[in-house]
């Protein structure tokens, strides 16, 4: 059960800004995130940290981001380790889930946060293109999953997040591969919520929309500018609000949210 106790808000107010600081949210869980390098999967894990958690996450290659993210976590007291991990090799998913185990004796969320783009028309896009999008994006989902299951089976809890996109539940011209891997997930999503609810392990999606990342930063400026002006609230989101609802589903507040897709878009898809 969540303690009011544990829970301590720090409300800063300066200028027209308010920032809210939530601690020990997470205390003394463990929460694995894939791809966090960089952009949005290195926000959730300094936002996990921020709140408590111990923290490993996964990147193709232990290169210096992420040993400067190991550094930064750490920095923050809570035990943080880097593995480099191909999250769509099951194998590798597999060996990779094992030695985190061994290293935090536990996994109370999984955030399957790796993925890519590789856009073209339907027309032109190849089987390379198809392949790569739906391995890296969805069998990557399936890989981490299934290697943390019976963690959580055995400690009879766990919260699994999956990153998928606002794509994934209205389709876009252009991404067929992406659409699907993302659409993907969510299906996924709510069968785990299903087969795993009773044994209190918990799975929903979040589905972001126009985030500001290294992702949608290559972009052409005008391309940016038509995808803020169908945004109601006119402007892209930021890694760290996605992370904000990452800390909601990881945490005991969301302890009967399982099965669901939570937008995280400025109202550009309701
Ligand atoms: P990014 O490209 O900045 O970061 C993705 C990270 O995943 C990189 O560090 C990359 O090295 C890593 N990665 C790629 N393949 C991997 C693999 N096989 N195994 C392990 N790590 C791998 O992307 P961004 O923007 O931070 O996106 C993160 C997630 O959010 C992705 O799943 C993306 O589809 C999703 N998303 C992003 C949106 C955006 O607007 N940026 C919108 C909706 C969803």
């Amino acid at each position: 059960m969540f303690s009011l106790e544990t829970f301590v808000l720090f409300l800063f107010c300066s200028n027209k800004q308010i920032h809210i600081r939530i601690m020990k949210l997470l205390d003394q869980k463990t929460v694995v995130i894939t791809g966090a390098a960089r952009g949005i999967g290195r926000a959730i894990a300094i936002k996990c940290a921020e709140a408590g958690a111990n923290v490993a996450f996964t990147d193709l290659n232990y290169d210096d981001n992420m040993k400067s993210l190991e550094a930064e976590l750490t920095k923050m007291g809570v035990k943080a380790k880097g593995y480099a991990s191909n999250a769509s090799n099951f194998e590798s998913s597999n060996e990779t889930v094992t030695k985190i185990v061994e290293d935090f004796g536990r996994v109370d969320a999984l955030v399957n946060n790796a993925g890519i783009t590789r856009d073209n028309l339907l027309m032109r896009m190849t089987e390379e293109q198809w392949d790569a999008v739906i391995n890296v994006n969805l069998k990557s989902v399936f890989n981490m999953t299934k290697a943390v299951q019976k963690t959580m089976l055995s400690q009879r809890s766990g919260s699994i997040i999956n990153i998928s996109s606002v794509v994934g539940v209205g389709g876009n011209a252009g991404q067929v591969n992406y659409a699907a891997s993302k659409a993907g997930m969510i299906g996924f999503s709510k069968s785990v919520a299903k087969e795993l609810g009773v044994r209190n392990i918990r799975c929903n999606a979040i589905a972001p929309g126009f985030i500001i990342t290294d992702m949608t930063a290559q972009l052409p400026e005008d391309v940016k500018k038509s995808w803020y002006d169908k945004i109601p609230m006119k402007r892209g989101g930021t890694p760290e609000e996605v992370a904000g609802v990452v800390i909601f589903l990881a945490s005991d507040l969301s302890s009967y949210v399982t099965g669901q897709t939570i937008h995280v878009c400025g109202a550009m898809q309701t």
